[in-house]
């Protein structure tokens, strides 16, 4: 028997990009108080709030609260819940005093169970319902992560880490074993319910040639496979790739030479990319993952959203938790606002909450699936209140017109306006004081 649920609430969602302008027209697309309707797990309509849908309907009745699609983090580490707001260092010493020591306990497959539920817990009670997910360099890690969303039902890529050198003893692997284990990994994993596999060498720092080279061949000889890392994110870390890398004409340039270049290809933060580089990822149709939170919080830069887009490359957000200091995607939209403004740029919530669905959606080659409210798509979205607490709630009454009210939201907001998170139509997280 089909199973029907209507959620009534005002909708909203992004059917196309807005562009940067606070008028945006039909790319944004708000419903006051309407019904949103799911059949089966997918969404196949919606209607006025004053028409409801009838019998055979389980219907919830949220009016006055908000929802949206589910939140895309397209950047983002498992085990670094761990070191999450850790004090005083930039990228190279963050990893070596923070992140490596902690990431060594997933080699135990308990830790990296009892790891994958917190994190994947916690980010439904965020309002992100799919992310691309860095776990450790241990298989166990990876299997667990996967086990762990498979059984949440949740759109997560994820894939073991590569790392085979700059790395301590308990976090290398060697470049057959890996093979080995990522073959295997992608055989019983990608394509497997909402799962995929994402080749995920660390960067090109922690990884020899050969290694970035088998990462390369898993790519081209695994069809719909996704590719993770980071690029161009520190200074110091540019420098040493350089010195590393001296045949590569630039950090970015590395990854192509080891065909890790593809559509499918997402690279965290390239805060420190030029021209040319901007020119290689717009060709392959890659993205960049902005993480304002973790560019601020471990010192590393300021991302220029306006320049790279407007050299025709797909920016999405990442929280990079645990660089960033969160996983609510409304309070990195809110950390991506500042670090635009700092450059002269104004990120409305229009665009800020079109990349963190839609446009991520469309980014990952997963618009099909995720990120808005065409009928088709699976219902994975998220009950909001507007505000939390007298000052948000004063904001958002004042508000004189959509986009500041939806912008005070987006500032103010914080897991705390979770109301509820629902995937795949079925509700896998409520706010314990509403339970
Ligand atoms: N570069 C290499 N590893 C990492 C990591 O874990 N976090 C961040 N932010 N950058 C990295
Ligand atoms: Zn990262």
């Amino acid at each position: 028997m089909t199973q029907r649920l209507a959620v009534r609430a005002d909708l909203l969602d992004f059917p196309e990009d807005p562009g940067w302008q606070v008028d945006a027209g039909a790319a944004v697309r708000f419903r006051a108080d309407h019904w949103l309707l799911v059949e089966d797990g997918r969404i196949t309509g919606a209607q006025p709030g004053d028409e409801p849908p009838g019998e055979g309907w389980a219907c919830v009745d949220q009016r006055g609260r908000l929802v949206l699609p589910g939140f895309v983090d397209t950047h983002v580490h498992a085990p670094q819940l761990d070191v999450i707001a850790s004090f005083g260092t930039e990228l190279l010493e963050w990893l070596n005093t923070y992140t490596f020591p902690a990431e060594r306990k997933y080699a135990d497959a308990g830790e990296a169970e009892r790891g994958s539920a917190l994190f994947l817990d916690s980010l439904l009670a965020c309002g992100t319902t799919a992310a691309s997910v860095f776990p450790t360099v241990h298989k166990v890690s990876a299997e667990a992560l996967f086990q762990a969303a498979g059984q949440r039902d949740m759109r997560v890529l994820t894939g073991k880490v590569l790392m085979d050198r700059h790395a301590p003893d308990g976090l290398r692997d060697d470049v057959e074993q890996a093979e080995r284990d990522c073959t295997d990994l992608i055989e019983r994993w990608h394509g497997k319910g909402r799962a995929a596999y994402s080749v995920t060498p660390r960067f090109a720092a922690t990884s020899t040639r050969e290694q970035l080279h088998m990462a390369g061949r898993l790519c081209a000889t695994h069809p719909g496979l996704y590719l993770q890392t980071h690029v161009a994110e520190n200074r110091a870390e540019v420098r040493w790739m350089a010195e590393l890398f001296p045949e590569a004409r630039s950090y970015l340039d590395i990854y192509v030479q080891h065909g890790l270049m593809t559509p499918r290809s997402v690279f965290a933060h390239g805060i420190w990319l030029d021209d040319t580089d901007r020119e290689v990822l717009r060709e392959a149709g890659a993205s960049i993952a902005f993480c304002p939170s973790s560019n601020m919080f471990i010192g590393s830069g300021l991302f220029d959203w306006g320049k790279t887009e407007g050299q025709g490359v797909h920016v999405n957000l990442g929280s990079d938790v645990g660089g960033g200091t969160a996983l609510s995607m409304l309070r990195t939209m809110a950390d991506g606002y500042k670090v635009l403004a700092l450059q002269g740029q104004k990120l409305t919530a229009w665009k800020a909450l079109y990349s963190a669905t839609h446009g991520a959606a469309r980014h990952l080659r997963l618009s099909h699936e995720i990120g808005h409210f065409a009928p088709g798509t699976l219902a994975d979205f998220v009950v909001w209140d507007w505000a939390q607490g007298p000052v948000a709630r004063r904001r958002i009454e004042v508000a004189r017109d959509l986009h500041e009210r939806v912008f005070a939201w987006m500032t103010l907001g914080d897991e705390r306006n979770v109301v509820s998170t629902w995937v795949a139509g079925r509700e896998l997280y409520r706010r314990p004081d509403l339970a």
